[in-house]
């Protein structure tokens, strides 16, 4: 089985072409266009423009990847694309453009949504059995859920406020840094001196249920970032920030892996762009050799959007429901995961 996945739900736009192998995943070809150049000077994601650049470049990707593979579109047997949670705008040109290769192909539309793409990629490469436990730290989204099965997700806590990603990207704009912050951050981190000259607050450590907050974070950095810090106290800063949501973030999932024992659950997988901190996938990988859980986590290029996800995702579907969704399907920006 070959799946033709398109990203657009937010400034990349992404095609790439899965081979269903053996129950695994053979990436054939994959081509990822950021945007993020565009958006640089507004600080943060321009919807409009986003749309329009999305328009303008996806029948080229996908005739990149179709000549990379020397596929023709009769020899996919699916088009799958991101159908929410995102922006309306990139959400409808990525799903229109998959509705209207499926019917000149007469083969199945598969509708993704965004955050099945990004917990379930983990099980391209490694056979995960159901059901296993996640976080899913994003730029949208910070959620903490048990994967019941390729479509049924339960939520055990998330972010009240800001997302994981959204936090580090306020805070690197208050650093003077650019977007997305998430990486700048962790660069700036790992010049840090005196990495206990700063102490900011751990929201909801001390609350017994796994939901997060991250606002009030952005606030303390300011606080010290209106005292005129050197540039070397600011690495000391972006360390500490670093640290606590790391600390936040280990607190919660530690109570869930507990209180989900009922489960047994062997896996844990970490999933999303800010997945992609080393920093933060070293802490994880310590807290599941202790808790005795296998500890997983994508390649780093699979951890931020790429539409290799959405192709994976629609092979699940497809092996599963065998027929595809149907074309009368609307893009949702708002798409919970427990609502599929
Ligand atoms: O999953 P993703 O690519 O897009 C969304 O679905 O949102 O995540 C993007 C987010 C951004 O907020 C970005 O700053 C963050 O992931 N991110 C990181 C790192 N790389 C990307 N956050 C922390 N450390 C990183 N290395
Ligand atoms: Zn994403």
């Amino acid at each position: 089985m070959i799946v033709l996945g398109i990203e657009t739900s937010c400034d990349e736009t992404s095609v790439s072409i899965v081979q269903d192998k053996k129950d695994r995943g053979k990436v054939l070809s994959e081509k990822i266009l950021s945007q993020v150049k565009k958006h640089q000077p507004f600080g943060g994601v321009v919807p409009e423009l986003a749309s329009r650049e999305h328009s303008d470049c996806i029948s080229n990707l996908t005739r990149q990847v179709l000549d990379e593979t020397s596929l023709n579109l009769d020899d996919i047997d699916g088009f799958a694309a991101t159908t929410g949670p995102g922006l309306l705008g990139g959400l409808l040109v990525g799903c229109n453009y998959a509705k209207g290769l499926s019917i000149i192909t007469n083969k199945p539309f598969l509708s993704i949504n965004h955050l099945q793409g990004h917990v379930l990629i983990s099980r391209m490469k490694k056979k995960i059995n159901f059901p296993f436990l996640c976080l899913l730290v994003s730029g949208g989204h910070s959620l903490i859920l048990l994967a019941k099965n390729f479509n049924k997700f339960k939520i055990l806590g998330e972010s009240i406020d800001d997302a994981v990603g959204e936090a580090f990207d306020k805070t690197s704009k208050l650093l003077g840094l650019g977007y997305p912050g998430g990486p700048l951050i962790e660069k700036l981190a790992q010049k840090a001196q005196r990495e206990k000259k700063f102490h900011l607050p751990r929201p909801l450590i001390n609350d017994k249920t796994m939901n997060l907050s991250f606002s009030g974070l952005k606030t303390s950095v300011r606080r010290i970032i209106e005292k005129n810090i050197s540039q070397s106290e600011k690495a000391d800063l972006a360390y500490e920030f670093q640290k606590s949501i790391t600390e936040c973030l280990l607190k919660k999932v530690n109570i869930a892996m507990d209180s989900c024992k009922y489960y047994k659950i062997k896996d844990f997988v970490l999933s999303g762009g800010v997945a992609s901190n080393s920093f933060i996938r070293n802490q994880f990988k310590s807290l599941c050799l202790v808790k005795n859980i296998n500890f997983i986590v994508p390649a780093k290029a699979l951890c931020t959007d790429n539409a290799t996800m959405i192709a994976w995702a629609g092979i699940e579907k497809l092996r599963n429901h065998k027929i595809g969704d149907r074309l009368n399907t609307h893009p949702q920006p708002r798409w919970s995961l427990e609502s599929i």
